[in-house]
């Protein structure tokens, strides 16, 4: 079997990386960078610094705060309204999964006109668009490594997952320091998407030799160093571990997939809102354990790499072990059900058939060791309900 890897081609790895954006657009002849982010990071003050830094490198400099999480067609249009009205020629994402997702979506439009649903898998896009740097400030949802971006159809509302090289940035800027002020909430729901990338891209249909290392590594930091970061934020080495490990994982499903807990999460964001590490994290015990049946092995790998699983315990001990570990977990990091979140109980129940049709057709459930019908997918949306 021979695996192709795609990777940004430039990363800066490592505390203070975010000084090397003026370097960067320098190597990649960029003159006049849109930097894409959102409202919070904008009033906070490192919008402004990134924004200072590449102004003083001789380089104009616009700025688009419009993003929103769960970022829409809309706002992806809004962004090539202003990207083409500044005259920009690349584009500085800062921010978590949504503003660099956004600036892969303006970028893919600038390149390709349309509408962000003429690119939704299967459907391919043609061209790659201008230069991008991107920076995440959240550990993480790995978009500054991925060849994907998700965006929320303004019309009708659907969760559209995009796919294709063009996407992959032309540099991604992985700063731990970026990550120190992050609440516990978002150190959570983020952790635990990256702890989701690493599992899935493990336990993939289409997972490689190559993203099999780095989705190994990456999970068994994230299972240690998450519950660090999330009771004690300033810890910087459990920052540090951290951010590595969501760019490992973020490597790893880029070039192997996710499966069905992705897959299903999509829907539930769409439908009531919920940040997506959490609706992955409602949803990782209950898939991981309807889904261990198909692949008894890799999901021991798992609890092996995670520490959950003592070295001589059988396959099905240490997948035993694995689950019940994934549900203490969400416990420990206050993880509600979609009933505890708030969600209207008539409405849930309502759509999981058009949850359970959208989550097929992102092609994400495909590759899950098991693949599941319409009708065990509603049944696992059931399932975890209350
Ligand atoms: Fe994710």
């Amino acid at each position: 079997m021979i695996a192709e890897i795609q990777i940004p081609p430039i990363m800066k790895i490592g505390g203070g990386s975010l000084f090397e954006v003026p370097a960067i657009l320098a190597r990649l002849n960029c003159a006049r960078p849109l930097i894409v982010t959102d409202p919070f990071l904008a009033t906070r003050g490192l919008a402004g610094t990134l924004e200072e830094l590449i102004r003083k490198s001789g380089r104009a400099c616009g700025v688009f705060s419009e993003t929103v999480a769960d970022p829409t067609s809309d706002v992806v249009e809004a962004g090539v309204r202003a990207f083409a009205g500044g005259n920009h020629d690349s584009l500085v994402s800062l921010g978590g999964g949504s503003p660099i997702d956004t600036a892969k979506a303006i970028g893919m439009l600038v390149a390709n006109g349309g509408h962000p649903r003429d690119y939704k898998v299967p459907n391919a896009i043609p061209q790659a668009g201008p230069a991008h740097i991107a920076i995440p400030t959240t550990a993480g949802t790995g978009s500054e490594v991925t060849r994907f971006t998700v965006i929320t159809d303004s019309a009708g509302g659907e969760k559209m997952l995009i796919a294709g090289s063009p996407l992959t940035a032309s540099a991604a800027i992985v700063d731990y320091e970026l990550t120190l002020s992050m609440p516990r909430r978002l150190t959570a729901d983020t952790g635990t998407d990256s702890l989701t990338h690493a599992i899935e891209a493990y336990v993939s249909r289409r997972a490689n030799p190559f993203t099999d290392r780095m989705a190994l590594a990456a999970m068994k930091t994230i299972w240690t160093e998450l519950p660090r970061a999330f009771h004690d934020a300033g810890n910087r080495a459990a920052r540090e571990a951290m951010m590595l490990a969501a760019t490992m994982a973020g490597i790893a499903f880029s070039n192997a997939s996710v499966a069905l807990v992705h897959g299903m999460s999509r829907p539930i964001g769409a439908f009531f809102h919920v940040p997506h590490g959490l609706s992955n994290a409602m949803l990782l015990p209950a898939v991981t354990e309807f889904s261990i049946c198909a692949q008894e092995e890799r999901y021991a790998d798992c609890a092996h790499a995670m520490g959950i699983a003592a070295a001589n315990d059988a396959n099905q001990t240490a997948c035993a072990k694995l689950v019940e570990a994934l549900y203490r977990r969400n416990e420990e990091l206050e993880v509600p059900s979609p009933k505890r979140f708030g969600i209207a109980e008539e409405r849930y129940f309502e759509v999981i058939p058009v949850m359970a049709a959208q989550a097929l057709a992102s092609g994400s459930p495909q590759n899950n060791p098991r693949i599941p019908t319409a009708e065990e997918i509603a049944q696992l949306y059931r399932r975890v309900w209350a």
